[in-house]
């Protein structure tokens, strides 16, 4: 992925993860889903109460997607917290990921408190997944 379009793909889940609600865990996360179309969809991490209902930042970009009518994703970056561990995406996330990924080899961006950037394919990340 170019430069150019990684840094809006950041940028797009920075913003968003300013909205993170993560008043339980404290663990904010952003995520920026790229479409098809070139179209950027950005989802926060929203947690609840009753925990099991918290749902992650990939989801919500992977959703926000799917309504918007865009059903094939390119690619998605994720940052976590400024000093917390490396966002990799959770295992349902993944799952999530499969039904919408444009191919296997669909990049997965992890953004390092650091600020480095570590690229993953959905087959590294998923290997042997799931599919009807
Ligand atoms: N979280 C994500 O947003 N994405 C993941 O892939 C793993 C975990 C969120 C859920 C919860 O709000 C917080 O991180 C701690 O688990």
């Amino acid at each position: 992925m170019d430069r150019e379009l990684q840094e809006k793909l950041k940028e797009k889940a920075l913003e968003a993860r300013a909205h993170a609600y993560a008043v339980y865990s404290g663990y904010t996360v952003g995520a920026a889903a790229l479409g098809t179309s070139g179209a950027i969809y950005a989802g926060c991490n929203v947690e609840n109460a009753s925990y099991g209902l918290t749902m992650c930042a990939e989801r919500n970009a992977v959703f926000a997607a799917v309504a918007a009518g865009e059903k094939k994703l390119r690619a998605i970056l994720i940052v976590g917290p400024e000093d917390g561990e490396k966002p990799y995406p959770c295992g349902a996330c993944r799952q999530v990921l499969a039904e919408f990924a444009e191919s296997p080899d669909m990049p997965i961006l992890v953004v390092a408190p650091d600020g480095g950037c570590e690229t993953y394919t959905l087959g590294d990340l998923l290997p042997h997944g799931f599919q009807l």
